[in-house]
């Protein structure tokens, strides 16, 4: 492996800031305003939605934890689908609004933005046809298909709140999303296709629903025309639901802060918190953000694979390019199926533009080589995009040289689910690149550091600490769905006036940012967001599980893995079969995104005298480092970290 320099600047390629929507001069003048004169700027941003009633108000924003509130554009009046749909109708009603790209490559089609209209109002018209009134939370399990979309939007074009969750979560982790919201209904095809396997997502459906209990209609598209079972008071079929709709449906007028989305995202401690998005700002953010991060123009056409499960397939395939009337490619594959060049292949197949991804997906196919690559011309390629992790220099100097050809500017967004759109990355016409920096803050983005004990540093010159940021801006979460105190105590408690990120950071003396990770039991697995307590509580909850400790190591293509220490019942010693099972069982338990890459068997876990688990020693001991294990004697039985170093699982 080379040696990289953490200082080398790859600066923007030749006649790009020239053409670039922004340049340096620009982001300089706008950064100041926004900070300086946020009323003003962000007066003139949130022109870009298509308000069904002006706003006056700006922002009203307390993060002070006895009165916290975050209000934007507050008397305001909008429709989030009429601002990705109907606004486009007059200019480019027959351009390509979705282009899918199926599994199988000979499968594709294009939806023109006329074609995504009446099939949103189809649908939005068949949902209120059975029920769904404003308010009410709607959950989507669904594979990448344009229905996918679809249903967003049609949730979105009557008020009511959609809810998606990842097809890779099993029957487990959606019952507990659909309770958690109280959702009546569900959205989810037959089955889900990935890489030429099947994922029964309807029969999921049925066993959260057995177990979920107050959900009245479950809607399921034939994706593949599988047999499935079928309760008719329950289920309805999709295409006999909208058919017969009328293909108009009058939008409902949302106020800006009603809520548009939950999302579900892994926190350090108990189950997955219900982010919720609003409207008026989710969608300025949306909108401006994809526009300014990839210089996006009108006709081109826009690729980002991640899934519309994670937030970033709801920003950045569905609201944030739809917003701006843009080709939005949605891709129903995986990267390696048929075979390691899918992505280049579709690539060419559709002269896409704008290619964003997540770092172990271009770790892996790194490890494919350059040929596989090199096979497609890649020729319409202008600007490449990284999201999700941080990446390693390695993984982005060959995504610059071997897929970019050094020509497109590399965006590597720093976000969170939380965040609604990137708040720490270049601008392709502005930013000098470092291989594995976010580099610098968005517009009306004040990020800072803070010291272990809750000092803010200073804002210049060289610096780390945690990540936090000082102001709010318009794409914030607005509360933890049904518990607003959850909210306060996870962002706002441990550095008071601050949003904490949860992540770590480091300031150069350059100005730039670079994300070390999370500080929190937060785990980032193939830019998979799991919390450490979730593993946990699916690992203790097996029979012959006594006990169990998660931890993260550095893993080559995930980024990190799951290292599992497991204590079985009555001390017994494990036997080779206990590790399929304890494998197999998480995966049922939460999801194939959650498997354990690795178990130890520990008769003891090291805890200190009050019994809490010192997880420090346990990722030392995980990530191979037992140079610096700390002062153990404060634990109850020091001898136990002598057995887990011995037994510990080398890779
Ligand atoms: C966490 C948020 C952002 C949408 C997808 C993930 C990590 C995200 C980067 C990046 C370094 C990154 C952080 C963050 N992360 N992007 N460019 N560089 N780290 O959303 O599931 O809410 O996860 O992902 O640790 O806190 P998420």
């Amino acid at each position: 492996m080379s040696h990289h320099d953490p200082n080398e600047i790859y600066p923007v390629p030749e006649g790009r800031a020239e053409t670039a929507l922004i340049n340096a001069e620009r982001y300089t003048q706008m950064y100041r305003r926004s900070l300086e004169d946020p009323d003003g700027f962000w007066r003139e941003e949130a022109r870009r939605i298509d308000w069904m009633t002006p706003f006056t108000e700006i922002s009203d924003v307390s993060w002070d934890k006895d009165d916290l509130h975050i209000r934007w554009f507050a008397d305001g009046k909008l429709n989030a689908s009429v601002n990705c749909i109907d606004r486009h109708l007059a200019e480019r009603a027959d351009e390509t609004a979705i282009l899918w790209e199926g599994d199988d490559p000979a499968d594709d089609k294009a939806i023109t933005y006329r074609q995504l209209y009446e099939a949103v109002c189809r649908l939005a018209n068949g949902l209120k046809s059975i029920g769904v009134q404003k308010g009410d939370r709607v959950t989507i399990y669904m594979p990448m298909i344009p229905e996918a979309a679809y249903a967003m939007l049609a949730c979105a074009r009557i008020g009511a709140v959609h809810s998606v969750v990842f097809g890779g979560f099993s029957p487990d982790a959606l019952a507990g999303r659909i309770s958690d919201c109280e959702s009546r209904f569900v959205i989810t095809a037959d089955e889900g296709l990935r890489g030429g396997k099947t994922i029964p997502l309807k029969a999921n459906v049925d066993k959260a629903v057995e177990s979920a209990g107050d959900v009245d209609q479950v809607i399921v598209v034939r994706r593949t025309g599988a047999d499935v079972a079928w309760d008719e008071t329950r289920d309805v079929d999709y295409a006999t639901l909208v058919a017969g709709q009328d293909a108009n449906c009058d939008p409902e007028p949302m106020n800006a802060e009603d809520p548009l989305f939950i999302l579900y995202t892994s926190g350090s401690t108990g189950k997955p918190k219900g982010v919720l998005h609003t409207t008026g700002g989710y969608m300025v953010w949306a909108s401006m953000t994809h526009e300014y991060v990839f210089d996006y123009r009108p006709g081109e056409i826009y690729w980002c694979t991640a899934d519309v499960g994670w937030v970033t397939g709801h920003t950045y395939i569905v609201y944030g390019p739809l917003a701006n009337g843009a080709t939005t490619l949605m891709f129903e594959g995986v990267p390696t199926w048929p075979g390691p060049d899918r992505f280049w292949q579709v690539i060419d197949k559709h002269k896409v533009n704008t290619f964003y991804t997540a770092p172990t997906a271009i770790r892996a196919l790194m490890r494919e080589g350059d040929e596989p690559v090199k096979k497609h011309s890649r020729a319409s390629l202008r600007l490449l995009g990284t999201v999700g992790e941080p990446i390693n220099p390695e993984a982005w100097c060959w995504y610059y040289r071997v897929v970019g050809e050094e020509r497109c500017p590399i965006v590597d967004t720093w976000w969170q689910t939380e965040t609604g759109g990137a708040l720490i990355t270049p601008l392709p016409g502005v930013t000098d690149m470092k291989p594995g920096s976010a580099t610098r803050p968005f517009f009306g983005v004040e990020p800072a550091l803070m010291d272990a004990d809750g000092k803010r540093l200073a804002d210049n010159g060289a610096a780390e600490g945690n990540l936090v940021i000082a102001r709010s801006w318009p794409g914030q979460m607005r509360t933890v769905y049904g518990d607003h105190q959850r909210f306060i105590d996870t962002y706002f408690t441990a550095y008071p006036g601050y949003y904490f990120t949860g992540d770590g950071a480091r300031r150069d003396t350059d100005g730039y940012w670079w994300i070390t990770g999370r500080v929190d039991d937060v785990l980032n697995v193939s830019g998979h967001r799991l919390g450490t307590a979730e593993i946990e509580s699916a690992l203790v909850s097996h029979d012959d599980i006594a006990e169990a400790a998660v931890v993260g190591y550095p893993h080559d293509v995930k980024g990190q893995g799951i290292y599992c220490y497991v204590t079985l019942m009555g001390g017994r010693k494990a036997e080779d079969e206990d590790i399929a099972e304890i494998k197999a069982w998480v995966r049922q338990e939460i999801g194939p995104v959650a498997t354990p890459d690795l178990i130890q068997f520990a008769p003891g876990l090291p805890k200190t005298r009050s019994g809490k688990i010192m997880r420090r020693i346990l990722r030392k001991i995980a990530e191979n480092d037992f140079s610096n294990l700390g002062d153990t004697s404060t634990l109850a039985d020091p001898s136990v970290v002598e057995d887990l170093i011995e037994n510990r699982k080398n890779r």
